[in-house]
């Protein structure tokens, strides 16, 4: 009898399900792909998407609405974002999602200006990001976990994210329960990355586990067959992304391939390009972007806008590059995208409106502007502590071999390596590395002897060095690599440190994080090496936007009231400014903070050590030559 009883209320339960879920269907709240039609469609209708890529994480949240009324304004209906799995689990079990990592928050606002949301939920992203959005610590974990593949260290971790974390946040912002989310992404680009279906399947179940079986699913790939091979995952819907100057109808061939029917869609349509520190900042020009978007345009094929505001990597959050040589990203991420990285309409933005408005209709609303940006003008700047003095509050690790950043559980900033040369040496004595991730200064005795640098492939320095002097080498990273086969990038001082032919042991090990520097209190030891100097500056009424100029500056890391604007390095170039935005100011007194890690102005009588804020962005400085 109870049984019987139990069943009757299954049934009614499983049939009322079944009701709201045709109620469900007749109100709408439907987003899948019409195989008929060839159309994405949304409640029955086809809909042709028109989205631009901003992330949250790259934006200051106060100015959230503006860059999303920008996109709506350019008749765009659709906002694309990454979710970064290594901000909201900073540290292993440690979550964070407030402030500018509130997706929530940001996904809502869109949902606000009318814009449907497709989410990108990696677990790998790319994106120029540190280790490509992947939290550092899984390298503390397993230094040789298989990352992106089907690995159980690897894949543990990623099951407890999303499922325990992650999915439930997103879930009730999906279209089918009153959300803006259209569509989410498996892995990104994975073709040109692996070929562990097991993995991508694994993900794909996942998501369907947490966001039902309904959500559309999609991947993207680079637009030819040898990408889609191991990007196409089954039961999802594959999509291509490409450039200007590539051939459409061979792009979009190669989706076809496999998905003989369905929409055509460009999932990430590049209106600039990435740059990297030391190569000239690219620029792709408007009337190119506009002209391909309207040819893709007028296939009937939805696109993406890989990035439409592409915002800045604040923190010490910019990945870096594997090509021929070690390749770091700067802090800006302007991309030459439509809104330039302080949010500006630019001329490319104005010719992609126009564009839009041959295939959507634009909305009726008050134009958007440009925000106003002040010039503070300069700012004196005094020693504040050298990182040597600051970092005896920090505890050091004693170890045989020098130990990597992960295994110092430390994000980003430096490592300060120490030991003491117990030998009789040469003259001068080589002293060589068999990796320097990314840059090392090497001091005896305090003296500054030579730079060790990733990007020249130079691991190695003659000193003059004696028996009894202590080594010190200052390592820091410039961002773990982003993208390709290189991603399991530990920093630090990497294999064994020789000098001469004897190996180097028993060293101490001072890990140096930098992104927050709360930590930090004031010495008197001014004048030695790799410096924090600070200064206040005072702003009367409403703060505005503005650039900060480091001009005699040679290579660091900013803050402005304690927030990490991030790295500056205007020797190399091209990006001379950091953008500073106006949420992060106040009213009255602000204060700056400078760590120098090679050399800082003249402070000699007559001259000022000083930064500058101007109104004028300037991110495609000279650079040096290949
Ligand atoms: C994120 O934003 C949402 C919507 O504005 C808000 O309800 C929630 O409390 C925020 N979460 C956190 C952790 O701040
Ligand atoms: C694009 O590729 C197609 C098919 O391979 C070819 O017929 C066409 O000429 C190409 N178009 C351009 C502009 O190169
Ligand atoms: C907005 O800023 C962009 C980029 O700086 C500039 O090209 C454009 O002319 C500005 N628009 C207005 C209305 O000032
Ligand atoms: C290691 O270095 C420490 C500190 O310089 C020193 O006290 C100790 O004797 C050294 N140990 C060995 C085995 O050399
Ligand atoms: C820095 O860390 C301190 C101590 O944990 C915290 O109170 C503060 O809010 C942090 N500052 C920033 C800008 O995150
Ligand atoms: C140094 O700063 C003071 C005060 O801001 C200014 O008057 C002076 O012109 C500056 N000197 C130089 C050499 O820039």
């Amino acid at each position: 009898m109870k049984l019987f009883q139990h069943n009757g209320l299954h049934l009614f339960c499983v049939q009322l399900l079944i009701t709201l879920a045709s109620l469900n269907q007749v109100f709408g709240r439907s987003f899948t792909v019409d195989y008929d039609q060839n159309c994405f469609s949304k409640d029955g209708e086809c809909v042709q998407l028109v989205s631009g890529s901003i992330h949250y994480f790259r934006v200051h949240p106060s100015d959230w609405t503006d860059r999303l009324q920008k996109l709506r304004f350019a008749g765009f209906n659709a906002l694309e974002t990454y979710i970064e799995w290594a901000s909201h689990e900073p540290e292993k079990g440690t979550y964070e999602f407030s402030g500018m990592y509130n997706f929530t928050d940001f996904v809502l606002k869109a949902q606000q200006e009318g814009l449907m949301v497709i989410m990108r939920t990696g677990p790998f992203i790319d994106a120029e990001r540190d280790m490509g959005g992947l939290p550092y610590w899984l390298l503390a974990e397993n230094p040789d976990m298989k990352l992106r593949t089907s690995d159980p260290s690897y894949l543990s971790l990623v099951d407890n994210w999303f499922a325990n974390h992650l999915l439930p946040k997103l879930r009730p912002l999906l279209y089918s329960e009153g959300g803006p989310i259209i569509m989410v992404q498996v892995e990104n680009e994975y073709g040109s990355y692996g070929c562990d279906y097991e993995y991508t399947a694994h993900l794909r179940e996942l998501l369907k586990n947490h966001l039902g079986d309904q959500v559309l699913l999609y991947t993207t790939d680079g637009g030819s067959t040898s990408y889609l091979k191991c990007g196409k995952v089954q039961e999802v819907y594959a999509t291509v992304d490409f450039g200007t100057g590539t051939n459409l109808t061979e792009a979009f061939r190669a989706q076809r391939l496999f998905e003989p029917r369905g929409p055509l869609m460009n999932s990430e349509f590049y209106p600039g390009w990435l740059d990297h520190w030391g190569s000239p900042h690219s620029t792709v020009p408007a009337k190119s972007v506009s002209d391909f978007m309207d040819s893709i345009l007028a296939l009937g094929a939805s696109l993406n806008v890989y990035v439409f505001h592409g915002g800045t990597s604040f923190g010490l959050t910019a990945g870096s590059n594997l090509g021929d040589v070690f390749q770091a990203c700067p802090t800006s991420y302007d991309y030459d995208a439509p809104l330039s990285e302080a949010g500006d309409m630019t001329e490319k933005y104005e010719r992609i409106r126009a564009v839009v408005a041959k295939y959507l209709s634009l909305p009726s609303m008050t134009p958007p502007t440009n925000s106003t940006k002040a010039a503070y003008g300069e700012v004196l700047l005094s020693p504040h502590t050298s990182l040597f003095s600051a970092a005896q509050t920090l505890p050091s690790v004693p170890s045989d071999s020098p130990k990597t950043f992960e295994s110092l559980a430390l994000f980003n900033g430096v490592v300060i390596y120490e030991t003491v040369i117990d030998f009789m040496t040469t003259d001068p004595a080589l002293l060589s590395f068999k990796a320097v991730n990314d840059r090392g200064y090497v001091y005896l005795d305090g003296v500054l002897v030579g730079l060790l640098a990733r990007q020249q492939e130079a691991y190695q320095v003659p000193v003059f060095a004696r028996q009894g002097q202590k080594l010190t080498v200052v390592v820091e990273s410039q961002g773990r690599v982003c993208y390709g086969s290189g991603i399991n990038d530990a920093k630090g001082l990497i294999g064994p440190v020789k000098l001469g032919s004897t190996e180097l042991r028993n060293w101490t090990n001072t890990a140096v994080p930098l992104t927050n520097i709360s930590w930090i209190t004031p010495s008197d030891d001014a004048g030695s090496a790799m410096m924090f100097y600070t200064g206040t500056f005072s702003i009367t009424g409403t703060p505005s936007d503005t650039f900060l100029r480091v001009d005699g500056w040679t290579k660091g890391i900013a803050w402005v009231n304690d927030f990490c604007l991030g790295r500056y390095w205007p020797i190399m170039g091209p990006q001379q400014t950091l953008y500073v935005p106006h949420g992060i100011l106040k009213t009255g007194d602000n204060s700056i903070t400078i760590f120098e890690l090679e050399s800082a102005p003249d402070g000699s009588p007559g001259h000022n050590i000083s930064v500058a804020f101007t109104n004028v962005h300037q991110i495609n400085g000279p650079t040096p030559d290949p």
